[in-house]
């Protein structure tokens, strides 16, 4: 997607192969960083301090992370050091596990100096099969946009509610949810966006209205509350949203305040669709609020708010009363019955197993039971 008129990718490797670029997604929007990582550690601690977020970019980063950590010594006991590594950085989003598995099972049978060659380049596939999945999730979702549209009088936008980012930013390109969204601006049909804020970390504020002013899509950022009443009015014609973790009945883990979101929808007779990966289903678990481990975060994401001042400062601010503890679990599972449809890379399906396994055959026949 964009940035300044110009092309770019979330991650990427320098020509030299010495290092992967990312864009400090931490600074956003107020500054555009670009980050170098040359080691495992480097990249471990992008994921966990969330210089990169969003599930796909997650795996991506955490794939580059096996690559850096071979190059200084690519043995048995450096690749398995790598991966417990990162595997601990994050525990919500599953796309960390599926990236990380795909590299240690596709370098462990190599002989040891094929090995960092052979990381380089799985990592750089797995980077480019997510474009080719992001893109094709949005060529699926596409139609659902376009019937919205025919139900609308003419030149009147779509109006379509998202939660958290779960665009470019959260992806290597195109992103999830917003990749239908990207796919009908570029097709001429008129969509708005309803851009929830998504405390803590405020990804919506800051990342999504980015991505879509960059974009050229027309948006407005709400609070988290006002969803529901929009709502009501019949200002929300569809909700799309992604997913951090999907479980084989299609019960759907998302940033915290998703679910809030599926249950006023529901209520207003408003199409909820997810929109994700194939790496994103979970077929080792089926019941997501029982099952799906949820990362809670450090308590100042809650207490502390940034954001630049008139004076073009950006400056951190604690917005609780000194001493009064917080609590901060980041995600949190809409039920499949919630679920209008999953958009995936193969199709639109039901949110439930028979859904998930038609697209999905050869998957859904290694599903632990
Ligand atoms: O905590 P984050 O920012 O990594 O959260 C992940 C997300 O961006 C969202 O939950 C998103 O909707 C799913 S990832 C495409």
């Amino acid at each position: 997607m964009k940035v300044d008129g110009k092309s770019m990718r979330t991650i990427w490797p320098t020509e030299d192969g010495e290092a992967v670029e990312i864009i400090d997604q931490t600074l956003l929007p107020h500054r555009f960083v670009i980050c170098r990582l040359t080691t495992l550690d480097e990249a471990a601690h992008a994921i966990s301090a969330m210089q990169v977020r969003g599930a796909p970019l997650i795996g991506a980063t955490a794939a580059y992370g096996v690559y850096l950590a071979l190059r200084g010594d690519a043995s048995d006991k450096a690749l398995d050091a790598a991966c417990s590594a990162l595997l601990e950085t994050r525990p919500t989003a599953v796309n960390l596990r599926w990236a990380v598995d795909e590299m240690h099972s596709h370098i462990a049978p190599l002989a040891v100096e094929e090995r960092e060659a052979a990381a380089y380049a799985r990592a750089t596939e797995i980077c480019d099969e997510d474009v080719a999945i992001c893109r094709d999730i949005g060529i699926n979702g596409l139609p659902l946009i376009v019937e919205a549209a025919k139900s609308k009088p003419e030149s009147t936008p779509v109006n379509i509610l998202t939660h958290c980012n779960a665009g470019w930013l959260a992806a290597v390109d195109w992103g999830t949810a917003l990749a239908p969204i990207y796919a009908a601006h570029n097709e001429g049909i008129i969509v708005r966006v309803w851009v929830d804020e998504t405390r803590p970390r405020n990804q919506g504020a800051a990342l999504t209205a980015w991505e879509l002013g960059q974009h050229g899509v027309a948006h407005s950022v709400i609070v988290d509350n006002a969803g529901g009443h929009l709502m009501q009015r019949g200002q929300v014609d569809m909700v799309i949203t992604g997913t951090d973790r999907t479980t084989s009945q299609g019960d759907v883990c998302n940033k915290i305040g998703t679910y809030l979101k599926a249950l006023a929808a529901h209520d207003n007779n408003v199409p909820f669709y997810v929109a994700l990966p194939g790496p994103t289903i979970d077929w080792t678990m089926s019941d997501g609020i029982a099952e799906i481990p949820i990362e809670e975060r450090n308590g100042d994401e809650v207490k502390w708010i940034s954001g630049r001042t008139a004076e073009n400062q950006v400056v951190a601010v604690d917005v609780t009363p000194k001493g009064s503890p917080v609590a901060n679990p980041a995600f949190d599972v809409t039920p499949a019955r919630l679920v209008t449809g999953l958009i995936t890379e193969r199709g639109v399906c039901v949110a439930s197993y028979e859904g998930l396994a038609e697209l999905y055959p050869e998957q859904a026949g290694q599903k632990i039971l």
